[in-house]
């Protein structure tokens, strides 16, 4: 029988997003342990029945709590622009069109879920209606496709892929050549009741290193 190889490369040096984002989630984990002191807290509803150290080991605050989220406001207060009536000067023609997409893209296909929507449909709206920057907020966001249509709005291969141009300053034609939206990601807010769907829709939409991803992949299938 051929024997596992666990003789792995030893993992490569963080890139520099990846130390900071390290950094700001290790002040994060500090104020969430004390938060989940707080027993006021623990009486949202929904809370999770759990440990300290599980709903800790389930997170990855700010990014994702396994409960609602605590630092919701906060990242709001730094991501999004208030509205106001006197200034806001927003307008946009209803989005009329028929939004059809297959069901047999890469990442679609990741992950299954029983009301799972393309992230490219999705992605048609985002762009309609938002600017890049802008928060999208989905309250019942299943497994996380609006968080991916809005980090996609920031990848030229994908909005290209449905039939829309990006030119070199960034404005969006569509199939008519008519300018319509501007190229750049979009940062999406998501919540969804099932604990389930909200860890796949984390794994979804958190970035990963791809060199420790396939090394760690390869060594889980040499262990099976
Ligand atoms: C139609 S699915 C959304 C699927 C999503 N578009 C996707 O691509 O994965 C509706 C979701 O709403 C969630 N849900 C139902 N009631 C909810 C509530 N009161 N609060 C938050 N989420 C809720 C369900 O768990 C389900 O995942």
């Amino acid at each position: 029988m051929r024997q596992p190889n666990f003789d792995f490369e030893p993992d490569p040096q963080p890139s520099p997003e990846q130390i900071e984002r390290d950094k700001t989630r290790e002040i994060y984990r500090a104020r969430l342990a004390e938060k989940l002191k707080d027993p006021e807290f623990r009486k949202i509803e929904g809370f999770p029945i759990g440990t300290d150290e599980a709903i800790l080991a389930l997170s990855d605050p700010p990014y994702y709590t396994a409960y609602p989220n605590p630092f919701l406001e906060e990242w709001l207060a730094e991501n999004a622009v208030p509205y106001d009536a006197d200034t806001d000067e927003y307008h946009r023609e209803p989005f009329a069109a028929d939004v059809s997409e297959g069901k047999n893209d890469p990442i679609y296909n990741a992950h299954s879920y029983h009301t799972k929507v393309p992230h490219k449909a999705i992605m048609r709206y985002i762009l309609h209606y938002t600017e890049p920057g802008d928060v999208v907020y989905d309250g019942f966001f299943g497994i996380g496709m609006t968080g991916v249509a809005a980090q996609m709005c920031g990848n030229k291969e994908q909005v290209e892929s449905l039939g829309y141009r990006v030119l070199e300053d960034g404005t969006i034609l569509d199939e008519d050549g008519k300018p319509f939206s501007k190229f750049g990601a979009r940062k999406a807010a998501l919540n969804d009741l099932s604990p389930a769907a909200t860890f796949i829709a984390y794994n979804y939409n958190t970035p990963v290193d791809p060199v420790v991803f396939e090394r760690e992949a390869k060594r889980i299938l040499a262990a099976c």
